[in-house]
């Protein structure tokens, strides 16, 4: 019976794995590592986490895309001060982006989008003010103080890989027009 339930196990791993591998890599943050350590943080964050964060948000893009995005929000004068602080880290807003609504912005047209598809999640008020209150807390931890640094080196890392990326994605689609021209003409008049 363990061997059934292990088997089943490692099945259920396979697909998640697998249906992580097709979302596609449209972002730098995509990149990124799909969990962070939230064990200090307080209960109400690490439940938002758990309970919506790296499973509801995770439908459309994996959690890096959440966890590693350039967003730190603050609130109007203690961004301004930040930015004065660290010019260095704030001069590419690919790399941190220090804006007061960063967060409140993108939560509230996610509140707001109609339901596209049976898939796509929709979110409740009260699931949307957990997230953010949860984004804005774990933006603070380790986007600022003695873990900036560490966050701007992982960001500048990410960029670097997804511009690579691009670049090789880009050469292989020059060198596959010549085939793709064809194709295109082949299917062309159809219907
Ligand atoms: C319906 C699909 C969908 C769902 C569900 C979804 N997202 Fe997104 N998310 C996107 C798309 C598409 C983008 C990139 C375009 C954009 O910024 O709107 C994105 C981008 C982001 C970004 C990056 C913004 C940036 O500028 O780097 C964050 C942060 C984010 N999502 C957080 C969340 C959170 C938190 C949730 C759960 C409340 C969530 N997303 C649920 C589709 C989705």
């Amino acid at each position: 019976m363990p061997d059934v339930r292990r088997a089943l196990a490692a099945l259920l791993w396979l697909a998640a794995a697998s249906a992580a591998a097709e979302r596609p890599i449209l972002y730098p943050a995509d990149l990124g590592a799909t969990c962070v350590d939230v064990s200090g943080y307080p209960a109400e964050l690490r439940a938002a986490y758990e309970d919506i964060v790296v499973t509801k948000c995770a439908i459309c893009h994996t959690p890096a895309r959440v966890l590693y995005s350039p967003l730190l929000e603050l609130p109007p004068d203690e961004a301004a001060a930040f930015t004065r602080a660290h010019p260095a880290e704030t001069a590419d807003p690919r790399v941190l982006a220090v804006r007061p609504k960063a967060f409140v912005g993108y939560l509230k047209q996610m509140w707001q989008r109609p339901p596209c598809c049976s898939l796509c999640p929709v979110f409740s008020k009260a699931e949307i003010s957990a997230v953010w209150k949860f984004l804005v807390y774990d933006a603070k931890v380790r986007k600022t103080g003695d873990r900036l640094a560490e966050f701007v080196t992982v960001r500048k890392a990410l960029i670097q890989r997804f511009d690579r990326l691009e670049e090789t994605e880009e050469r292989h689609a020059n060198a596959d027009d010549g085939h793709a021209a064809a194709g295109r003409g082949d299917r062309g008049g159809g219907d």
